[in-house]
């Protein structure tokens, strides 16, 4: 975005870096549909393993992988247990009622988690006139929180508790990688407990598309046919598998920089008058604070900071979100508390 320096609306806005591009020039290719490229049998075996699954199925993007992991869970009419903030519900059109016939079943709870007695609760006896409850789902980070991370006991509870009631438990790992960096439990305890479980590879990893699914064998091949059938089927794919698997490779590591660094952005907006944020509960990449103390809206408080060149996203009338990422420049949190600032004298 032109005259933008510090962009801080999404992960999502990373750009490949040198490195990473030459990684995917040199990349081996061959027919994707076929199973035939290299480089996405490596990447999906890499993913398959990091995760604790028997395989997966790259995909070009967590949208589908959340789309196509509903489509093998549910028949159509049967119900999805999941949080009132999650992406299927808010952010995917409409996907999972249009797509697969599926009902999104929303549950309350604090900083984007739900718990196991809410999904003991939740599971709707087996009578001819309900929907079937068929499947939760988890977001690890759970964004519209502020990248809430699970705890990992936490976790294990509601999957035991969703597979005592029969349910398929799914994770959207859009931002797991930060979980498992901020909390330090290696990427298989959280993937392990899941029929189906993905990361993003375009978010806080920073490669340009692409998400991969994971699961048991029979799960990956019932994927596939709804892969084909969404049209997400690719060719020499291994271009930007090759990206997948060097963001994997060098910028896992590097999250946590993006943790300290939202830390910081929290720790100097909770001081200035009128800005709501709690620094001690940023567990990752993500920080929401509420400006209405301020007497501007979102809106008006990200304009201004754009004219200092820093773009802020807005969520609500008074909540404004920052998300770090590779691509914020090293002064990236001075020129955001600087813009702020200036936000505020108006
Ligand atoms: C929690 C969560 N789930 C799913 C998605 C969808 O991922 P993609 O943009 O790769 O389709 C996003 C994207 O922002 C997200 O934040």
């Amino acid at each position: 975005m032109s005259g933008i320096t510090v962009d801080l609306f999404s992960d999502t806005v990373t750009r490949p870096t040198p490195a990473m591009r030459r990684a995917m020039a040199d990349a081996e290719v061959g027919d994707e549909q076929n199973r035939e490229d290299p480089t996405v049998n490596r990447l999906q075996a890499m993913v398959a393993e990091l995760l604790g699954q028997e395989a997966a199925l790259f995909l070009p993007s967590g949208t589908m992988c959340n789309q196509v992991a509903f489509a093998v869970h549910c028949r159509p009419g049967d119900e999805v247990l999941l949080h009132e903030t999650a992406h299927p519900l808010l952010y995917e059109a409409g996907g999972p009622s249009a797509m697969i016939g599926a009902v999104m079943r929303p549950l309350p709870g604090a900083r984007g988690m739900f718990t196991a007695e809410q999904v003991r609760q939740a599971v709707r006896p087996q009578v001819h006139f309900m929907p079937r409850t068929r499947a939760l789902s988890i977001e690890q980070t759970a964004n519209i929180a502020g990248g809430v991370c699970w705890p990992l006991a936490q976790i294990e509870e509601v999957c035991a508790a969703g597979h005592a009631a029969g349910l398929a438990c799914h994770m959207d790992g859009a931002r797991l990688m930060n979980a498992v960096v901020a909390s330090g439990a290696p990427a298989r305890s959280f993937g392990r407990l899941f029929d189906s479980v993905w990361l993003d590879l375009t978010k806080g990893l920073g490669a340009p598309v692409g998400a991969v699914v994971a699961g048991s064998k029979a799960f990956i091949e019932a994927a596939w046919v709804f892969k084909q059938r969404f049209g997400g089927a690719m060719r020499q794919a291994g271009i930007i598998a090759a990206a997948g698997i060097y963001a994997l490779e060098y910028h896992v590591n590097r999250l946590a920089e993006d943790h300290e660094r939202a830390r910081d952005l929290a720790r100097g907006l909770g001081e200035l008058s009128g800005v709501a944020v709690d620094a001690e509960r940023v567990d990752t990449n993500i920080v929401i604070f509420d400006v209405r103390g301020t007497g501007i809206t979102g809106e008006e408080f990200a304009r201004r900071t754009e004219r200092s060149g820093v773009r802020f996203s807005v969520l609500g009338p008074t909540l404004v979100r920052a998300v770090m990422h590779l691509d914020v420049p090293p002064d990236g949190v001075e020129r955001a508390l600087s813009a702020a600032r200036s936000a505020l004298r108006g």
